[in-house]
């Protein structure tokens, strides 16, 4: 099979950059190589094609941890499934994809799998991978985690809140154990569910069931006990711990402590951190509802320090939560108690144009940075690296052709989710990806798809948490 060769670029990774041209055979990296060498490459490789990349940044694909497509809340479903929810990834440079499994009262662990196996396999147009969420635990699930292992799922989320998901302490502290004696990690939606079913209980008695409510319901303090109390148990269990959707100045604070205390926290927060406010829920005309997830949108001060936390490496990897409702019919369904909106916005398109936009582009991260919070540190932490998250000799050829000098405006109009709604409607942005490659083939270009249903499971590996020192 003939060579790609992507001349001329400057190749990111989490440590540096460095103007290289990228040789591709069949899906895999075949060489990375300077300019001197180019010459005797191109009389070696005459029929290989070439295309010029001067002038753009060149990343390894960005790895979305944190999506739920196809995701069934009490009355309704996620507007996207596999086949929409990869195919936004892909066009906005997102080259897999972590969705969670979410097991069933009464199920197996292997059942569970199955069936989120039917629903991504062939359907899907990036890569993808899945977290296991546990909410019946008993002895034969507790003996299905090395069974995981060995059909590539690693990684776990358990949940403090959700009436049908949440799991009690005793739960979270046997599988920490179970799946450290793996090499995996577990991850945790850090809010107190009894707390929030009570204060929704006052609220609704003083008759507050709008919009508003809702980060009534579930306050900051919802969600630092919540990490507080997750970090006390990773420590007794001495299981490393991850922290999903981080959204509180609180929470951030006790994960500080931990990790000072010698502890492996892994911490993830989702671009809405960073730029949606808790004032949009008293929108009038229940346009609040678009931005009814949990935990919720936050107040500045809550935003300023996780913008400070990224500048300053603390923060591991950058998801979505991508879990979209449309909002003409489904997230109306709460029309008359916010309590009973689904939870959820959508992002899995946007998460790279808006971090580069505001992150890179404003001097607050460098490309670097981005490219650890964006791809690296998950390809690691997940088990995929180096297959994943590095432009190296031997690698996936994933590569994401950056265009920075891209000027835009993000809008539903233009988006490829299948959702009625951007929560970052208008919003401008500097940078796109240009080109997108998926196991070598061009799949992506100018944010939409050109090669569809390319994506295939990746069956992952043990966690690899020595990016971050223990104490720092
Ligand atoms: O509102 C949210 N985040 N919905 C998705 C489920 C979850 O908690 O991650
Ligand atoms: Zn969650
Ligand atoms: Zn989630």
């Amino acid at each position: 099979m003939s060579a790609l060769i992507l001349r001329g670029g400057t190749v990111v990774s989490g440590s540096d950059s460095k103007k290289l041209n990228v040789m591709i055979r069949d899906d895999k990296i075949e060489t990375v190589f300077e300019d001197h060498e180019l010459e005797a490459i191109l009389e070696r490789e005459s029929d290989a094609e070439v295309i010029d990349v001067t002038g753009k940044l060149l990343f390894p694909g960005f790895i979305d941890p944190h999506t739920h497509f196809q995701m069934q809340a009490s009355k309704c479903v996620t507007a996207d499934d596999f086949d929409s929810g990869t195919r936004a990834a892909l066009a906005g440079g997102t080259t897999v994809i972590l969705d969670f499994t979410t097991q069933d009262k009464g199920e197996s662990l292997m059942s569970a799998l199955s069936r989120w196996h039917e629903m991504a396999d062939g359907h899907s147009s990036c890569d993808y991978g899945f977290h296991m969420s546990i909410t019946d635990w008993n002895e034969q699930v507790h003996h299905e985690i090395p069974l995981m292992t060995l059909e590539g799922v690693t990684s776990y989320k358990l949940y403090m809140a959700y009436p049908k998901l949440r799991v009690r302490d005793e739960v979270f502290y046997e599988v920490l154990k179970a799946v450290k004696n793996e090499g995996g990690i577990v991850g945790n939606h850090c809010e107190n569910g009894d707390m929030i079913d009570a204060l929704t209980a006052d609220l609704r008695e003083e008759g507050k069931l709008g919009t508003e409510a809702h980060p009534i319901a579930h306050c900051r303090e919802i969600e630092a006990e919540a990490v507080q109390r997750y970090l006390m148990i990773a420590k007794l269990a001495g299981a490393p711990v991850n922290i999903v959707h981080l959204s509180t100045k609180a929470g951030l604070e006790y994960a500080r402590e931990a990790r000072k205390n010698g502890q492996k926290v892994m911490i993830e927060t989702c671009p809405q951190y960073f730029f949606l406010d808790d004032s949009l829920y008293s929108l009038p005309d229940f346009e609040g509802a678009k931005y009814v997830f949990s935990p919720p949108a936050r107040k500045k001060e809550d935003q300023d320090a996780l913008w400070e936390a990224l500048e300053n490496g603390e923060i591991d990897t950058i998801g979505t939560d991508h879990c979209s409702f449309n909002f003409a019919t489904d997230k109306h369904i709460g029309e008359y108690e916010f309590s009973q909106i689904p939870n959820g916005i959508p992002g899995v398109e946007h998460r790279p144009v808006l971090m580069y936009t505001y992150g890179v582009q404003t001097g607050r991260i460098s490309n670097e940075s981005f490219c650890r919070v964006m791809s690296e540190n998950a390809a690691k932490e997940y088990g995929m690296y180096p297959q994943k998250g590095v432009i190296a000799e031997g690698s996936d050829a994933d590569i994401v052709v950056w265009d920075p000098d891209y000027e835009g405006v993000i809008s539903a109009e233009t988006q490829v989710q299948n959702v009625d709604y951007t929560p970052y409607e208008g919003m401008k942005i500097k940078g796109r990806a240009q080109l997108v490659f998926l196991h070598g083939k061009p799949a992506a270009a100018e944010g939409q798809v050109i090669a569809k249903g390319l994506g295939k499971y990746v069956h992952r590996d043990k966690a690899d948490l020595s990016f971050r020192k223990v104490g720092d």
